[in-house]
């Protein structure tokens, strides 16, 4: 078989890892071909492609990024052209077939899938591996990358501890999250956080507030928040940039200077904000994202092997197994408010802003 592979979307600690199990399972396991795409579904719209070697995969398990390149405005069915946006899907069905692509590996978020599934439905053979820090990806119980954002969250979350003491301080922690507060829950958890405020739970500042001055009263001088890039201030999402693109999202950012400025003005304590941002992506990924990418890569090469298409390779419980493609798209994964790890927090103290 010919394999193609692309990675789509924004980048995720573990893509590497995944490039690297796909090439050595498909040349050293099953002697096939793999092809790869660069900067996402753009390589295949534009050409642009070239022939993964056992060489070119060596030494890349732990870096950061993607070695093929990846692209937020790569819709082939939606391509922005310089005489604005336009179909372009029947190009890059050509180029594939014109490299003779068997089928088509997609290491990507819900974006990234929902094309997959549209050019599934055209007749391309298409096997999903499911990638994003934010861990919102329907059908598998976590994505990769994940666990490597959610690291460095809790590292901050630590490190924001001793100054926030030290000064008797409100420090406020914005993590990623653009629709589900999964990095915001684990690392506020994992790091103790007094306060966790997502996009999944209405919240207001003022019973925050009160969380917080329930804590001056036990004599803690300090309190931490983490709050969800996505987190809704009065029923709004806070951007950051406006982006005038229609092939793009919006950009997000600020809610935790939102948060820090209000909650100084209602608690008699100083607050000092910090925004993650980027630094949760870059870099090298977990152990945990290693091995669970390497399992995804060689799973979707043995999916593809025994002829499946359309599915998403998926972490359920202990083990990988094979869903429809529909539902990581179609079942976006949200923190449930009866989430066990949310009924947890709340039995430790922790304050959602929700009652
Ligand atoms: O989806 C992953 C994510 O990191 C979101 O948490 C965040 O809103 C978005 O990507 C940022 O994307 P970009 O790097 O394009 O600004």
């Amino acid at each position: 078989m010919r394999l193609g592979i692309l990675t789509g979307g924004g980048d995720c600690p573990g893509l590497n890892a995944v490039i690297r199990a796909v090439v050595k399972t498909a040349v050293m396991d099953y002697g096939f071909e793999v092809v790869g795409f660069l900067d996402g579904f753009k390589g295949v719209v534009e050409d642009m492609a070239k022939n993964l070697t056992l060489e070119d995969v060596s030494g890349i398990l732990p870096r950061g990024g993607t070695i093929l390149g990846t692209s937020n405005r790569d819709n082939p069915f939606k391509y922005r052209t310089p005489e604005g946006v336009k179909d372009r899907s029947e190009e890059a069905l050509n180029n594939l077939s014109r490299r003779g692509i068997d089928l088509l590996i997609t290491v990507g978020g819900d974006g990234t899938q929902a094309i997959a599934l549209k050019f599934a439905e055209k007749g391309v053979k298409i096997i999903g591996i499911p990638k994003t820090i934010d861990n919102d990806l329907g059908g598998t119980d976590q994505t990769f990358g994940f666990d490597t954002a959610r690291t460095v969250a809790t590292e901050a979350v630590d490190r924001l501890h001793s100054t926030a003491e030290s000064h008797h301080r409100i420090m406020v922690l914005e993590v990623m999250g653009r629709d589900a507060g999964w990095i915001a829950l684990h690392a506020g958890l994992a790091g103790g956080a007094d306060v966790i405020l997502i996009p999944e739970i209405d919240f207001s500042l003022e019973r925050a507030a009160e969380a917080i001055r329930r804590r001056e009263k036990m004599g803690k001088r300090f309190s931490i928040v983490v709050v969800a890039e996505g987190a809704k201030i009065d029923g709004k999402k806070v951007y950051l940039m406006k982006v005038d693109d229609p092939t793009q999202s919006m950009r997000l950012g600020g809610v935790g200077r939102v948060v820090a400025t209000t909650l100084q003005e209602m608690v008699d304590l100083e607050a000092r904000y910090t925004i993650l941002g980027h630094l949760q992506r870059g870099g090298s990924p977990t152990p945990f994202d290693r091995i669970l990418a390497t399992r995804y890569g060689y799973h979707a090469v043995k999916a593809a092997a025994s002829g499946e298409s359309e599915k998403l390779v998926a972490l359920r419980g202990k083990d990988i197994v094979l869903v429809p493609l529909e539902e990581a798209v179609e079942n976006p994964k949200r923190v449930k408010p009866d989430d066990e790890l949310v009924l947890a927090a709340k039995a430790i103290g922790v304050s959602f802003g929700d009652l």
